[in-house]
């Protein structure tokens, strides 16, 4: 053979010892960092023109690694691939909205799919950064404020993706919790805490997820560069975890070559971004000048190439296929079916009568389709987009507020062909409380649109929709409120409408799902993976560190948020005093109730639970029945917390679809690491002996069964 790495026979350790004694200095430089194919002038021939891109070696038979963002989808921010649109998922605060790791895969899987379908090798998603900042620009894209939950989520997404021969990324390593001067802010927290928390989410994640590749954030944490912090890099990911793929930089992150090198940083990426491209001519003087070791930069390699040869991107190279859009549009579907969750439903104003014979449809754009987040993550609707809106602000110079053109209103017609739907587009609440008072009920949709390099303003809804609300609900008492939302919203006007309906960013399909939940075709299951706040008041942070509002831009109605970078010169640090307390431990550490709870959803049916066993040890188990005590069949998530440390925790949940009247025994088994607290001592977990109360409901407030049980003293390695 003449490439004896091309032989499967051997592990991916051997084949990449065998390639990286073939390559030369320059070979591994070259491997090392890359640009943004489309900043390129002009851009690399082999280039699938997505985000980033790193040269080939022909030679060896190296493929170039065309790298696309895919959060949600197959990105096309700046439509640099014109015409390309692809499948959009519901945002990940959706998907999340699931607990279903299964479908978690079947996701990660369809854009998998449609990344090799366009040429794509590495796929920069999905994120597992915890939601600490509601307002955050970003949330929709993460997975939650849990760090079990986010982690088996994503784990399981990356596995769907890398079963389509592919990298996947794993993405940002870590604490990049606010969008806001996320090019400076310095994240500080206890490193336990941070243990406990969001590198607990990154470890599941990897775990469970085996992704080829890391991404480290933009910020510092602790003083340092995520890019270059080696506690991140080294000490917990490389050693402690044992991760053996390689970490490239965020677009822009990184800000030395010797530093970022030795801390742990592996690959820079999007190098335009950088104020040099410090891995290529300065990484090579510097292994010559052996400031660098020779064997660290083969380190590197190693791991690029490891990576590459166990996903099979060697062996399977991405070729151009066509893709199948119906068969990946019923995944998307289905993700936005069981992520919409149901937050009110008085006197069962839902699902909807199929003897409604007028329905008033307001606001939101209905008739044109649902909104989806901005940034790097935006995927362009395959045909037509159902709305493109132009914006301002920091983001306006490179994305439109985007509407996959499933509308729901269209999607309501086709769903009850005998209802009489009149639409009013909400902007005179007057005019659209005249039209609500001629129907038996009404439907507003509430948008509030969100993107990657600003936070949100406010917890409220944008443009005065709170006084549609308000008006609508005043003129018909069965106002239903569909919130097709980033992340949370207060909701001032709750006590007046009969329904709400949190369908955040619905994706490719989402018209259909809003519709098929609101009418009973669907009985809602999504479960919320995030708290909802009342006010600001009940934040960590009532204020966003470092959030200054630019001037009003003329015609402009969307939030602008102007980070004012040069003001902070980098020395602008945010506390993290909630420590592992994100969002209900915090809740829970505080005594306050949030407006909805973490887990809480409701059902067209009732479920009950009976029969708890618990065991003890080394980890809990909780054997527990469930049963739907309705008349139709529905999903229950089940979820199990424990008190640890004298906070709250999700340590597990089911997942159980029954029918009318079935029951089903569950077991629910804990990772142990959560019943732990991280000893900074040992190093390690520690796990107190003793009585533990176990709670077991429907969301995080409200116990169906309670328990107690006693665990015995163990460690556990970091
Ligand atoms: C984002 C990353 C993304 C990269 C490439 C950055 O601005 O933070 O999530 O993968 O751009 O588009």
């Amino acid at each position: 053979m003449t490439q004896p790495w091309m032989n499967t026979a051997l592990s991916a350790d051997e084949r990449a010892d065998l390639l990286v004694a073939q390559l030369t200095l320059d070979d591994m430089i070259s491997l090392v960092h890359g640009p943004m194919p489309a900043l390129c002038n002009p851009p690399p021939e082999d280039a699938a023109m997505g985000a980033g891109y790193i040269l080939g070696i022909p030679r060896l038979g190296i493929p170039p690694l065309n790298e696309t963002d895919a959060s949600l989808g197959i990105a096309n921010p700046r439509r640099v691939r014109a015409g390309d649109g692809a499948t959009g998922l519901p945002s990940g605060l959706a998907l999340a909205s699931s607990w279903d790791i299964d479908l978690a895969y079947e996701a990660g899987a369809m854009v998998g799919s449609e990344a090799r379908d366009k040429g794509f090798n590495v796929l920069l998603g999905g994120g597992a950064n915890l939601t600490r900042e509601p307002r955050c620009g970003r949330n929709f894209e993460y997975l939650g404020e849990d760090p079990l939950l986010a982690g088996k989520l994503a784990g399981a997404g990356i596995k769907g993706a890398q079963s389509n021969q592919i990298v996947c990324t794993l993405k940002h390593f870590a604490l990049n919790d606010q969008e806001t001067c996320r090019h400076v802010v310095d994240a500080r927290i206890d490193e336990a805490a941070l243990r406990e928390s969001d590198l607990l989410a990154f470890q599941i994640a990897i775990e469970d997820g085996d992704p080829g590749s890391i991404m480290c954030a933009y910020n510092k944490v602790n003083g340092e560069w995520a890019g270059e912090n080696e506690f991140l890099l080294t000490q917990v990911l490389k050693k402690d975890w044992g991760y053996r793929g390689w970490v490239m930089s965020d677009w822009g992150a990184v800000h030395s070559t010797a530093k970022a090198v030795m801390a742990g940083l592996d690959q820079e990426s999007g190098e335009q971004l950088d104020k040099q491209v410090y891995f290529g001519a300065p990484l090579k003087a510097a292994v010559e000048d052996g400031e660098v070791p020779f064997e660290r930069l083969t380190d590197m390699v190693h791991r690029i190439l490891r990576s590459l040869f166990l996903h099979g991107v060697f062996d399977a190279p991405a070729e151009r296929r066509e893709t199948d859009y119906a068969a990946n549009g019923e995944v998307a579907l289905k993700a936005a079916e069981h992520g919409i969750v149901l937050l009110k439903n008085q006197n069962s104003v839902l699902p909807i009568s199929r003897k409604a014979r007028r329905i008033a449809v307001i606001g939101g754009h209905a008739d044109q389709g649902v909104l989806s987040g901005g940034g790097s993550s935006q995927v362009i609707p395959v045909g037509a987009p159902g709305l493109e809106l132009e914006v301002g602000g920091v983001a306006g110079a490179f994305v439109k507020v985007t509407y996959h053109s499933s509308s729901p209103l269209r999607a309501m017609e086709a769903e009850a062909p005998q209802t009489q739907f009149m639409f009013n587009d909400g902007s005179d609440p007057a005019a659209a409380a005249d039209l609500a008072r001629t129907c038996d009920l009404a439907i507003v949709f509430a948008t509030q649109w969100a993107t990657e390099a600003e936070d949100l303003p406010s917890l409220s809804l944008p443009d005065d929709q709170d006084a549609l609300i308000s008006s609508v609900a005043r003129a018909n008492s069965r106002t239903i409120v569909v919130l097709e939302t980033g992340t949370p919203v207060v909701m001032p006007w709750l006590d007046q409408v009969a329904g709400v309906l949190q369908a955040w960013y619905s994706g490719t399909r989402g018209g259909e799902a809003i519709s098929r939940v609101l009418f009973g075709e669907v009985n809602p299951s999504g479960r919320l993976p995030i708290s909802f706040p009342r006010s600001v008041e009940d934040l960590v942070r009532p204020e966003i560190p470092g959030l200054i509002f630019g001037p009003p831009i003329e015609g402009q109605t969307l939030p602008t948020t102007r980070p004012d970078v040069q003001q902070h010169k980098g020395r602008f640090s945010v506390e993290h005093p909630e420590g592992a307390d994100v969002g209900y431990r915090w809740y829970d550490r505080q005594g306050s109730t949030p407006l909805f709870p973490f887990g809480f959803g409701l059902s067209y049916t009732d479920f009950a639970y009976s029969a708890l066993a618990l065991t003890g040890g080394e980890t809990i188990t909780a054997k527990f029945e469930v049963t739907n005590t309705g008349t139709r069949q529905g999903i229950e998530t089940a979820q199990v917390y424990a008190r640890v440390a004298g906070g709250s925790r999700l340590i597990g949940w089911a997942r159980v679809s029954l029918k009318a009247g079935e029951s089903r025994h569950v077991t629910v088994t804990a990772d142990p690491r959560l019943l732990a607290t991280y000893d900074l001592g040992v190093p390690g977990w520690r796990i107190a002996p003793g009585a533990v109360e176990v709670t077991i409901g429907p969301d995080a407030q409200r116990a169906s069964l309670a328990g107690s049980v006693v665990l015995a003293e163990s460690l556990i390695a970091p």
